[in-house]
């Protein structure tokens, strides 16, 4: 199954709830776009330097799992960096490395990996469209740039972090604009997937959406 859509639709916490409940492996692939851009900056790599990046993106020791309150824990070349990659300095980062089609090219096999039995549920931006195009559940979240700013802002402010909504509704609006503009696997929704507009909607009641979706088409 894969979820695409926009930063803070709500991807990352359904699908995370949406694997667990049935029992499939996650891909967080934009966690991968945050990894190759920290390694790149950790390495002194330039931010536009395609070649450089992509061999970042094949040959970094990149592992996930989950601390006891099943939240995300990350490591890159046997470091934890899960903090690091969540800064809005990385997503940035992120979503500028991932305009880049050489750095896109170097993870699209590495994601692939990630599709072991019984399922996996793929979290991004491309994952119906180009990296699992014969998915057979294909979700695209959604939720009005206002409600987006507004959880973000929640979610710093539940981690102690400074911002100010204003701020972040900026951000939020110029990384769209990156990520639905570029040339390469833009962020859209492919035809065959199924629209669900979350703004209003609580965290479960999306989850349990989603899941009916994917029992229906699936008969599990
Ligand atoms: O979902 P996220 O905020 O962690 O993603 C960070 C950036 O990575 C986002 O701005 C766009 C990019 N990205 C992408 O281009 N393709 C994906 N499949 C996932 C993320």
């Amino acid at each position: 199954m894969t979820i695409d859509g926009p930063s803070g639709s709500g991807k990352g916490t359904v699908s995370r709830a949406a694997a667990r409940a049935l029992g499939w492996a996650l891909l967080d692939s934009g966690a991968l776009y945050r990894l190759v851009a920290l390694a790149g900056r950790q390495a002194g790599v330039g931010l536009d330097d395609g070649p450089g990046l992509a061999q970042l993106a094949k040959a970094s020791d990149i592992r996930f799992g989950s601390d006891p309150s099943d939240q995300e824990v990350v490591w890159l070349d046997g470091k934890e960096v899960t903090g690091a990659i969540r800064t809005e300095e990385a997503g940035n980062d992120a979503s500028k490395v991932a305009a880049i089609p050489v750095v896109r090219a170097a993870l699209l096999e590495r994601q692939r990996r990630f599709a072991v039995p019984p399922g996996l549920v793929a979290d991004g931006r491309d994952m119906g469209t180009v990296v699992f195009p014969q998915a057979e559940v294909k979700i695209f979240l959604t939720a009005s740039a206002a409600e987006r700013a507004a959880r973000r802002h929640k979610q710093l402010k539940e981690k102690g972090v400074a911002a100010t909504l204003a701020a972040l509704s900026l951000e939020i609006a110029e990384r769209d604009q990156r990520d639905m503009n570029r040339a390469i696997a833009p962020l859209v929704p492919g035809a065959d997937a199924i629209l669900l507009d979350t703004t209003g909607m609580s965290v479960d009641a999306v989850v349990e959406r989603v899941l009916g979706v994917a029992r229906g088409r699936l008969s599990i």
